[in-house]
């Protein structure tokens, strides 16, 4: 091996380092190195709303409707009626979470306990309930529509009366 070819070696060496190094420096001026504070989508239905201006125009018949066709199938909506998979809802709009006498909730649940169910709760956790207690045994996808978590807590409302 001559000094030639170790010179050029340690040349090329050298070129690759410098062209990496400028091709790097160039991307970082187009790419903010700094995550963006918000993030630049966001999937519909997936965040949280905020229902109160639902509630205005919330409409418990129609809530009434929904959570037969939605909820019923886990969950007894008369007051004494038996737990299903889920438990019983009938007094549920205001009470504290996971705290339904005789049933075993799921510790994801039990883990919120010292919250109430709020307008606000109900919605974040009819929007998605494996967001709002990653863990939870209400194996259901959510309801994007905030319409229709606001019919239906007013529905609940009406239950707890
Ligand atoms: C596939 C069955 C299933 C469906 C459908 C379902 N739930 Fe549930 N739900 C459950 C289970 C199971 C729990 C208990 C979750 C736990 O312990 O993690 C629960 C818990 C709840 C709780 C908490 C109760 C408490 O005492 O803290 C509320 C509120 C609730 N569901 C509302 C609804 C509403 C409203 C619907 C219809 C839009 C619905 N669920 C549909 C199974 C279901």
């Amino acid at each position: 091996m001559d000094s030639v070819f170790l010179n050029k070696a340690a040349a090329a060496g050298l070129l690759s380092i410098a062209v990496a190094w400028i091709c790097s420096a160039v991307a970082s001026g187009f790419v903010p190195a700094n995550v963006p504070v918000k993030p630049a989508f966001s999937v519909p239905g997936a965040e949280n709303v905020s229902i109160a201006p639902y509630m205005a125009h919330a409409d418990a018949d129609r809530g009434e409707e929904l959570a037969r066709q939605i909820c019923s199938s886990c969950h007894a909506l008369v007051s004494a009626a038996a737990d299903g998979v889920g438990p019983n809802l009938a007094s549920v709009a205001g009470r504290p979470i996971a705290t339904a006498a005789g049933y075993a909730y799921s510790s994801a649940l039990l883990a919120q306990k010292e919250h109430v169910w709020s307008d606000q709760a109900l919605s974040d956790w009819l929007t998605s309930p494996a967001r709002f207690a990653p863990g939870t045994r209400m194996s259901f996808v959510g309801i994007s529509s905030p319409e229709q978590r606001a019919d239906i807590i007013a529905y609940l409302h009406r239950l707890a009366e």
